[in-house]
């Protein structure tokens, strides 16, 4: 079965974009539903911004990007990588939620045009999933 990965960046609105209330409900939701649909993956919030990166089996991720873009939390999802992948970068996460790294608010404040950009958000989840795998 292929997979897929699917990152974006998003404007949180409201009261998701501070405090740790949001966070956890969200979170909550995620692990339940991904556990369930065998997606994984990692949400930072930075500055009023989601960042998320999601990996599944095509079918589930689109579902997901549907309630995605129906949650009145956040909007102006922007799509930054949508690819086939041959492992999983967060395969024991359902869904992790861990502090943006510096260079998070490097991308977001700058938003580099592609190519640059795409090798950014390349290096902060390698980065990202490899501090996780050795803190666990
Ligand atoms: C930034 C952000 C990230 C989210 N990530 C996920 C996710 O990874 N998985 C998920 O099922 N829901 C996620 N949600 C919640 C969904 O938008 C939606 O509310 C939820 O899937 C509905 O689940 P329910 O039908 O079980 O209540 C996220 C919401 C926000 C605002």
């Amino acid at each position: 079965m292929s997979l897929f990965r699917i990152v974006y960046v998003s404007d949180a609105v409201g009261d998701a974009g501070a405090g740790l209330l949001p966070l956890i409900d969200i979170i909550g939701a995620s692990d339940r539903n991904n556990r369930r649909d065998h997606v994984t993956g990692v949400l930072m919030r930075h500055d009023n911004q989601f960042f998320q990166a999601i990996e599944g089996a095509r079918v589930d991720l689109d579902r997901l990007m549907g309630r995605l873009r129906a949650d009145r939390r956040h909007m102006n999802i922007r799509v930054l990588a949508d690819a086939r992948i041959e492992h999983r970068l967060f395969a024991d996460w359902a869904m992790a939620q861990v502090d943006a790294p510096p260079a998070l608010g490097r991308l977001l404040s700058g938003m580099p045009a592609e190519p640059m950009a795409k090798t950014q958000v390349e290096r902060i989840l390698s980065d990202t999933s490899r501090t996780m795998a050795s803190a666990s």
